[in-house]
């Protein structure tokens, strides 16, 4: 059967966060978070060490960018025109964070009346203009107090972020019925604490597997809140799912793509949906096995809860293959397939081989894209950036994988592209460009991208060409 047709109440949007999208880090009470420390490193602006834990830091940042989150970034001023364009793309979503350290600045005390009243006004802003909010707690953002005290790793960190949760659901959960706890945990805790590229700048297997667990508690903890609350929303997690094969045909390469999938999602959803690490992993891996924390399963008895929803964030599929000296005895190989000038090689098939997956795995669990978007370093020349056609052929591929998961029976409920207007990334500042929106990061000044009038017409009809 052919023609492609989401469903009417099919989710479809795009999506941002606090810390790539408002500027404004250090306005109306806001205290620095992490990325803002972060960044300031990356500028060469904070000395060498400076921050907890770090260690030895060299040849580990870049330091060949100024780009700074603050500077260049223009939603905190500007949501209004934003989310007019929101509306006049025809979405019904979109997908932001709530930055911790805006709403309670000391991470812990007390709430920041100005950081409540900024997010009332666009959260008020979308749902005038018939736009569904959907809220992550956290992504990345981690106020830096919080690091000082002890961040992820601390045995507070779940009554932390508990504390910061139910400031959120109590102000907002009136009007917000999609929440996310944590964007991309795997991320975060790989970058901080296993590579050392992200605060603390960690590179130790034992305090990365305590800093995880502590954040799947802390997760329980703000799904525990909800549920208690009768909000009538839903409340799941974002984890990112690179699809993965085989770099060859054998038994060893198969088994290496089972262990790096329950690795890299698995560790994270399982616990989320059935309160345990994935058991052959740890069956099969003893260094991984011996590195957990002490009594981490009666912890997990003790507090968990099942999330309603999985949101996946989609943009790569590598091989793998069988790799004895590995911990997990598997190593990635990238690349999978080739598109020369993008950052992330898009494969869309790999989307409808994880949809299928994830959804035969966790038992036709409900099933978001919280992310699928196309990257390509930063062109200058606004007239060349805005005829994009890659991100409009990326746009209707990926799509038309999820209309054939939608035929298979997969419960795919949303799809957020990634990003709505161009902002700032982690590790590359203003180098790379997602957005539907290009974006002036000197001035502000905002063009629609031929992808953006494309996306429209399929926001506004539902069908997918
Ligand atoms: C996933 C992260 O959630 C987001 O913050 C980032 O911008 C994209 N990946 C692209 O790198």
């Amino acid at each position: 059967m052919f023609g492609f047709k989401l469903p009417e109440d099919f989710l479809i949007g795009t999506a941002n966060s606090a810390f790539q999208s408002e500027g404004a880090a250090d306005r109306d009470g806001k205290s620095p978070t992490i990325m803002d420390t972060y960044a300031e490193l990356y500028a060469g602006k904070v000395p060498v060490g400076r921050l907890p834990g770090a260690g030895d830091q060299s040849g580990r940042t870049k330091p060949n960018t100024e780009d700074l989150p603050d500077r260049g970034c223009f939603f905190y001023d500007h949501y209004e025109e934003y989310i007019e364009d929101m509306a006049k793309t025809g979405q019904n979503t979109f997908r932001m964070s709530l930055s911790w350290s805006r709403i309670i600045p000391t991470g812990v005390g007390e709430v920041n009346p100005k950081g409540i009243e900024f997010y009332n006004k666009v959260i008020d802003k979308l749902l005038e203009k018939g736009i569904t909010p959907f809220v992550d707690l956290y992504h990345w953002d981690l106020p830096q107090c919080l690091l000082d005290m002890g961040g992820f790793a601390s045995e507070k960190f779940p009554e932390w972020f508990e504390n910061y949760a139910r400031v959120c659901f109590e102000a907002f959960g009136d009007r917000v019925k999609l929440w996310s706890t944590f964007n991309e945990l795997q991320i975060f805790i790989k970058n901080g604490f296993l590579s050392g590229t992200f605060p603390p700048f960690g590179m130790d297997r034992k305090n990365a597997f305590l800093a995880a667990h502590r954040c799947i508690l802390a997760h329980y903890r703000a799904v525990r809140l909800y549920k208690s609350m009768n909000l009538g929303g839903k409340i799941g997690a974002v984890n990112c799912f690179s699809g993965v094969t085989p770099l060859h045909m054998n038994e060893e390469d198969i088994g290496a793509v089972a262990r790096s999938i329950e690795n890299q999602f698995g560790w994270w959803t399982e616990p989320m949906l059935e309160g345990k690490y994935p058991q052959q992993l740890l069956r099969e891996c003893p260094e991984i096995a011996g590195g957990m924390p002490e009594n981490y399963q009666k912890e997990l008895d003790e507090l968990f809860i099942r999330m309603d929803f999985v949101g996946i964030n989609y943009y790569v599929t590598n091989h793998a293959t069988y790799d004895e000296s590995k911990p997990l005895k598997a190593r990635g190989v990238r690349n999978f397939y080739s598109a020369p000038g993008q950052m992330f090689v898009p494969y869309p098939p790999g989307l409808l081989d994880i949809l299928q997956y994830v959804h035969n795995r966790y038992h036709g669990v409900e099933i978001y894209i919280t992310e699928n978007g196309c990257a390509i370093p930063n062109i200058n020349d606004r007239e060349k950036e805005c005829d994009d056609p890659e991100r409009i052929t990326y746009i209707r591929e990926h799509l038309r994988m999820c209309v054939r998961a939608l035929r298979a029976g997969v419960n795919l409920k949303g799809y957020y592209y990634w990003n709505d207007a161009d902002s700032y990334e982690a590790q590359d500042g203003y180098r790379l460009r997602f957005g539907l929106t290009w974006v002036d990061h000197k001035t502000g000044e905002r063009v629609w991208k031929k992808s953006r009038h494309y996306y429209s017409e399929i926001c506004k009809t539902h069908m997918v060409d």
